[in-house]
């Protein structure tokens, strides 16, 4: 069973940029897990899953109960037993240096239940494969409502310097905590936009808080562009950031892919 590693946080903060860049230092084989129906982390990553024949969950599962002639719950249900294998056939996409499966856009009426429900049946089948699995959440909490993930290693919380987002870090532990959501370590880490003054309020907090992600203009200008940061350069003040992180959250560093 591979490590499980979240990162999470408010709108806006860094996630996804986090995610991508720390995923170039973990050891293989390596899941990234798009958890945000916005999905975006393919592309920070410079993966064209359509080109490579690969669909989303939510995509999948619509045209597979389509094909079934079948429908939402019911469909699912009918459907529950194989399910997972054709989730994998047509969503798992492997690549050389790291796979990548996303939960994706429904383009229906409804909820994400339906593909929720199957990624949460499918990560412990695919954790097994794996030394690292990493998951980009959507922004806010609902994902822990949604209990996609119930056992979490390493739930990295990338905080934007305001005070909704020091209070961001009270609900995450609340939260987890009613819904039994486990994990074995939370670490905080300061965006692009934390300060010196912010830094040291936040290491007050009694979390531990393991430093900030400096500011990339490249990373900016990337994923204006659509770029992959697997390109950043490799003194990447924002790359050579998340790797100090990582080795302060006792990682085993590879050198960048
Ligand atoms: N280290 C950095 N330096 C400069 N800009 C950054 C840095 N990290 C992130 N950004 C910028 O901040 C914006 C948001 O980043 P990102 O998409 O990673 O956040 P997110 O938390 O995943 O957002 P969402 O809530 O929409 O999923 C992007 O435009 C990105 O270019
Ligand atoms: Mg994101």
């Amino acid at each position: 069973m591979g490590r499980v590693i979240v990162s999470t946080g408010r709108g806006g903060a860094g996630k996804s940029t986090f995610a991508a860049l720390a995923s170039s230092y973990l050891r293989p084989p390596k899941l990234l897990i798009d958890l945000d129906p916005d999905e975006s982390l393919a592309n920070m990553l410079g993966i064209d899953l359509s080109e490579k024949g690969k669909k989303t969950i939510s995509g999948a599962l619509h045209d597979i109960l389509h094909e079934n002639k079948t429908v939402g719950r019911t469909g699912y249900n009918l459907l529950s037993n194989i399910l997972p294998s054709l989730i994998q056939r047509d969503c798992l996409y492997r690549g050389p240096g790291l796979d990548l499966i996303t939960l994706g856009t429904k383009f229906t009426v409804g909820c994400y239940c339906a593909p929720d429900a199957v990624l949460k049946d499918l990560i412990p089948t695919l954790a097994k494969d794996y030394e690292e699995i990493l998951i980009d959440s959507p922004a806010g909490l609902e994902h822990f409502n949604r209990k996609v993930v119930m056992d979490i290693d390493d739930l990295f919380i990338i905080l934007d310097p305001s005070e909704k987002s020091i209070k961001h870090i009270a609900r995450v532990t609340a939260i987890t905590k009613e819904l039994k959501v486990s994990y074995k370590h939370l670490y905080l880490l300061g965006n692009y936009r934390f300060t010196n003054d912010t830094e040291e309020y936040v290491q007050n907090f009694g979390e531990a808080y393991l430093g900030k992600i400096e500011y990339d203009s490249n990373v900016r200008q990337y994923n204006l562009e659509g770029k992959t940061l697997f390109k950043l350069p490799e003194d990447s003040p924002a790359s050579l950031s998340v790797k100090g992180i990582l080795v302060k959250a006792g990682y085993e560093i590879r050198d960048r892919e």
